[in-house]
């Protein structure tokens, strides 16, 4: 069916900053696309590279004021801070390396933050931002991008309303083609992250694990009780992991299997996920985002389209365009973005807002998620061992 758009304007407007993003960075011009979609907040603000003279270049290109371009993230917060017009929120694009200290100089100075995955390198690092943002009062995104989709809401929404039953099995991989060689030579995000120095302790479960743990949890509400990981290095002199075999057990008795894969040759963007349980399994592709299937014993398949097929209220809320006109990355950062934003302008406003049901993902998922990665590393290092979460 075609209809017009749904999406309203807002009058309101909001001022952000950000740290990371600079010239032939990858996410950081997706955060700034994805944030002009609802178009209620307005870049004024950055330190986009640790070379000042870079960030100040690509900053004006930009259209930022010279005067609210800073030497340092240190420095941004303290001077935006004193400004009576100073940044609502920043985003944090940079490597993972730099969040906590980037995140945590933001709230010590009042301002919400938005913080790209892996949240930290240590779980004590994003359990003190946490209770900082809690203590004061602040707003913490964490950008698990793909959670954004309309077809994840409704898969949330079909699975808590008893659609398949109980869950019984989970089986969720994220294959990737692009560190089958040893690329970190010539490739800049390759290079980073497979140096601990900016990565952490792990590349494959860091960067893409995190997503395949996020997001079983999004659909399922199901809470990871146990693991036992095994982590491996494929590619000749790489330093950290470019493929892992993860087996979860889960809080309640569900059990799962995880696969996460930078060598897996002809795998673009591979984000697969099938939940099995007592009445019917519900499979999803992030490659094609829209669609999800819903099969029961005895009955045909059924496919649900976004658009096209009656999803939730709150899944529907976030489709934009009609049926068949395919919505994906993008769009999916601009979901993320419209209720973080919504929710500060709330906040802003002074209208009571339910902090227990954001819809987005936040500080505690981040921190989740560093308990995760953290917990693989230590039971491959000791062969594959269960470790408790
Ligand atoms: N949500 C997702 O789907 C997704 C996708 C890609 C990357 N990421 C995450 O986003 C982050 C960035 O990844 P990327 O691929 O864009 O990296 P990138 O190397 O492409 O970009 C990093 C940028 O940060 C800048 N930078 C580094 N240190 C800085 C500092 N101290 N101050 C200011 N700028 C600094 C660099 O100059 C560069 O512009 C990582 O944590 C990564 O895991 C998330």
């Amino acid at each position: 069916m075609i209809e017009g758009s749904k999406m309203t304007k807002a009058t309101d407007r909001l001022h952000y900053g950000m740290i990371g993003g600079g010239p032939g960075a990858f996410i950081g011009d997706v955060h700034r696309t994805a944030i002009r979609i609802d178009d209620k907040a307005t870049l004024v603000s950055g330190v986009f590279s640790r070379d000042q003279k870079v960030s100040v270049s690509f900053g004006t290109s930009l259209g930022i004021e010279k005067d609210r371009l800073y030497g340092s993230f240190e420095e941004m917060a303290q001077r935006e801070s004193e400004r009576p017009d100073g940044i609502d929120f920043v985003v944090i694009v940079t490597p993972n390396a730099s969040h906590h200290a980037a995140a945590k100089v933001f709230l010590s100075h009042g301002i919400h933050v938005v913080c790209d995955k892996p949240l930290t390198l240590e779980y004590h690092e994003a359990k003190e931002l946490a209770e900082l943002t809690e203590r004061k009062r602040l707003l913490f995104g964490v950008t698990y991008t793909y959670t954004g989709y309309p077809a994840v809401k409704q898969i949330a929404h079909l699975i808590a309303s008893g659609e398949i039953g109980h869950i019984r099995f989970i089986n969720a991989e994220y294959a990737q083609e692009w560190l089958a060689t040893r690329s970190e030579k010539e490739n800049r995000q390759a290079s980073w992250r497979t140096d601990p120095a900016f990565s952490g302790k792990s590349n494959c479960v860091g960067d893409i694990g995190s997503h395949v743990e996020n997001m079983v949890a999004t659909m399922t509400g199901l809470r990871i009780s146990s693991l036992s990981a095994r982590l491996d290095k494929f590619v000749e002199g790489r330093q950290l992991d470019d493929n892992a075999s993860i087996m979860v057990e889960y809080e309640g008795g569900a059990k799962g299997l995880y696969w996460t894969s930078q060598v897996a040759i002809g795998y673009d963007n591979g984000l697969r996920v099938r939940i099995f349980g007592s009445k019917g399994t519900i499979e999803w592709f992030q490659e094609r985002p829209d669609h999800f299937t819903v099969m029961k014993l005895g009955e045909p398949a059924r496919t649900w389209s976004r658009g096209r097929d009656a999803f939730s209220d709150e899944a529907q809320r976030f489709s934009r365009l009609p049926s068949g006109h395919p919505e994906g990355v993008f769009e999916a950062f601009a979901n993320i973005y419209r209720s973080y934003i919504e929710t500060l302008l709330a906040l802003r406003s002074g209208k009571k807002v339910d902090m227990g049901k954001l819809g987005f993902p936040t500080v505690q998922e981040g921190a989740e998620g560093v308990r995760f990665i953290n917990a693989c590393v230590e039971s491959s290092e000791n062969s594959g061992a269960w470790v408790s979460l």
